[in-house]
C-alpha cells in the first residue's frame, strides 16, 4: 500500500515543499491533510527556456501541482480559506500551470470565515501571545470540534450555508462586540462573498476520501504532505505555542479518510540547523553573531507572514523525539549549504535541567525554558556544497556532520538538500531512490 508521508520535523519551514516537490516526479497524488493557509511551502521551478527560475509560495494547494500528472488533494483535515485558495489558483493560472482536473477539495475540509481571522488577531492582542499567523487557524479549529463549523459541502446549499452563516455571524457578532467592544461583521457581504466563492470552487469539490481509497485500490502512489512541523502539533508539539492541528504523520489518516495500514513510509523533512517563528521555547535558539549569519545566508523569513525566523543550532533532543513521535524511518536535512562558511558548527546533543542530564526531550514549556543544552563542536567545511550532487562530491566534515546526524538519530539520513533548487538535491548511497 503506497502511501509516503512528509513532516516537518522541526518547528516547521524546513523545506517540505521542495522535497516534496522533488517526490512529486515519481508520485500519482499529492494530498495535503492539515493546516490551512499559515502553511508557506516554497517551490523553485528550473527555468524555462530565456526565462528565470520562478519561486511560488503555496498557502494551500500541494507542492505537487507543479508536475503534470499529478493530481492534488485539500483533504477533510485542511481548514480552507477560500480567499487564499482563490488567490493561489489564479497566481498558477496566471503562470500558465493548468489546473484543471488536478485539484480536488474534501466536500468535509471546514471554512476559514472572516471572523476567524477577527478573532485569531484579537485573541493575540492579549496576554497569552502564540505569535500566530493570523490567518484565522486557531478559531476555526475550535469551531470544527464545536461542532458548530461551515463546511465546504455547505457551500454546495444555498439554505443550509444562508441559515449556518447567519447563526454562526449573529454569535460571533456578539462576542465581538459584548467581549471585545470591536465592530461587528456584515451578514450579508459576508453571504455573498461565500456564494460568490462556491461559484468558483465547486468544480473542484468531492468525497477526497472516496478518491483516494479508490486510487489505493489501483495502487496509485501518494504522498501526504504535511504542513507546520511535529514541535508545533497540539498535542505533541510545546503547548501552547503550537498550531491547532496535528501535523505529525498520525494526523495524515484522519486529515485524508485513509486507513493506517496504507501507509508505507514516513520522512522527515529537518533543516541542518533549527529555526522557529513566533512565540514559545527554543533551546538552541542564538541571540548572537551566529543566529544573525544564519538568517541572512537561509534567507530565513517566514514565506506566509514575511516575519524573520528565529534561529539556532541543530537540536538533536527534539528530533529524537520527532522521530518517535512521527516513527519517522527517513530523513530529508535540507539547507545544508548555509553552513558552508561557518568555522565551526555546534550540534545539541543534550539537555540538563538543575544539572542533571535529561533522557528526552521535554514538550512542557515550564521545563524548557529552564533546560540548557549540551553541544558537540563540528569543524566547518568551508567550501561551497550548492553544486554537490552525489554524497560523495561533499567535502569530509560536511559528510562527516550528516553521517553524526544519523548515527545519533538512529535513522537513515535518506536525503540532503544543498540549495532551493529540485535539482540541488544529494540520495544518500544505500538507499533506493524513491523507495
Ligand atoms: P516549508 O514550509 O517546509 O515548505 O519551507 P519554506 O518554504 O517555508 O522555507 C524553506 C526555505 O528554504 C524556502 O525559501 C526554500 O526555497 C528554501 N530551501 C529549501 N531547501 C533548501 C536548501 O537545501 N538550501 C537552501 N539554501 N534553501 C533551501
Ligand atoms: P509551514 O507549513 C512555521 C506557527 C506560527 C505560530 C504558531 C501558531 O510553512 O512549515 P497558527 O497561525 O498556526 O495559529 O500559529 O505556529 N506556524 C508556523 N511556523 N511554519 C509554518 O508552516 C507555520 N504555521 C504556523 O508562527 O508560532
Ligand atoms: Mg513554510
Amino acid at each position: 500500500m503506497p502511501v509516503q508521508i512528509i513532516v516537518g520535523a522541526q518547528w516547521g519551514d524546513e523545506g517540505k515543499g521542495k522535497i516534496v516537490d522533488h517526490l512529486s516526479e515519481k508520485v500519482d497524488i499529492v494530498a495535503r491533510y492539515q493546516g490551512g493557509a499559515n502553511a508557506g511551502h516554497t517551490v523553485v521551478l528550473p527555468p524555462r527556456r530565456a526565462d528565470r527560475e520562478k519561486e511560488f509560495v503555496l498557502h494551500l494547494i500541494p507542492s505537487g501541482i507543479f508536475h503534470s500528472h499529478v493530481v492534488c488533494v485539500i483533504g477533510n483535515g485542511v481548514v480552507l480559506d477560500p480567499k487564499a485558495l482563490m488567490d493561489e489558483i489564479n497566481q498558477l493560472q496566471t503562470a500558465g500551470i493548468d489546473i484543471k482536473g488536478r485539484l480536488l477539495i474534501s466536500h468535509h475540509a471546514h471554512l476559514i470565515m472572516p471572523y476567524h481571522k477577527a478573532l485569531d488577531s484579537i485573541r493575540e492582542q492579549g496576554n497569552q501571545k502564540i505569535g500566530t499567523t493570523g490567518r484565522g487557524i486557531g478559531p476555526a479549529y475550535i469551531d470544527k470540534y464545536l461542532r458548530a463549523g461551515i463546511r465546504v459541502v455547505d457551500l454546495l446549499d444555498r439554505d443550509i450555508l444562508c441559515r449556518k452563516l447567519k447563526q454562526n455571524i449573529e454569535e460571533k457578532n456578539e462576542l465581538l462586540r459584548k467581549v471585545y467592544n470591536v465592530r461587528e461583521l456584515d451578514i450579508d457581504e459576508i453571504i455573498n462573498e461565500y456564494q460568490e466563492f462556491d461559484k468558483k470552487i465547486d468544480e473542484y469539490i468531492t468525497d477526497t476520501s472516496e478518491y483516494l481509497n479508490n486510487a489505493l485500490r489501483k495502487k496509485k502512489f501518494i504522498l501526504a504532505e504535511g504542513a507546520q512541523g511535529a514541535l508545533l502539533d497540539v498535542d505533541h508539539g510545546t503547548y501552547p505555542y503550537v498550531t491547532s492541528s496535528s501535523p505529525t504523520s498520525g494526523g495524515a489518516c484522519t486529515g485524508l479518510g485513509i486507513p493506517p495500514t496504507s501507509v508505507r513510509s514516513i520522512i522527515g523533512v529537518a533543516k541542518a540547523y533549527s529555526t522557529r517563528v513566533g512565540n514559545g521555547p527554543f533551546p538552541t535558539e542564538l541571540d548572537n553573531d551566529a543566529g544573525e549569519r544564519l538568517r541572512t545566508i537561509g534567507g530565513e523569513f517566514g514565506a506566509t507572514t514575511g516575519r524573520p525566523r528565529r534561529c539556532g543550532w541543530l537540536d538533536l533532543v527534539s528530533l529524537a523525539y520527532s522521530v518517535r513521535v512521527n516513527g519517522i524511518q527517513k530523513i530529508a536535512v535540507t539547507k545544508l549549504d548555509v553552513l558552508d562558511d561557518f568555522d565551526e558548527i555546534r550540534v545539541c546533543t543534550g539537555y540538563t535541567l538543575n544539572g542533571r542530564k535529561l533522557s528526552s526531550f521535554p514538550t512542557d514549556v515550564q521545563t524548557l525554558e529552564k533546560i540548557h543544552p549540551i553541544y558537540k563542536n563540528f569543524r566547518g567545511w568551508k567550501t561551497s556544497t550548492s553544486g554537490a550532487r552525489r554524497f560523495k562530491d561533499l567535502p569530509g566534515n560536511a559528510r562527516r556532520y550528516i553521517e553524526a546526524i544519523g548515527k545519533s538519530l538512529r535513522t537513515q539520513i535518506w536525503m540532503v538538500s544543498v540549495g532551493a533548487r529540485r535539482d540541488q538535491t544529494i540520495f544518500v548511497p544505500g538507499n533506493r531512490r524513491g523507495s
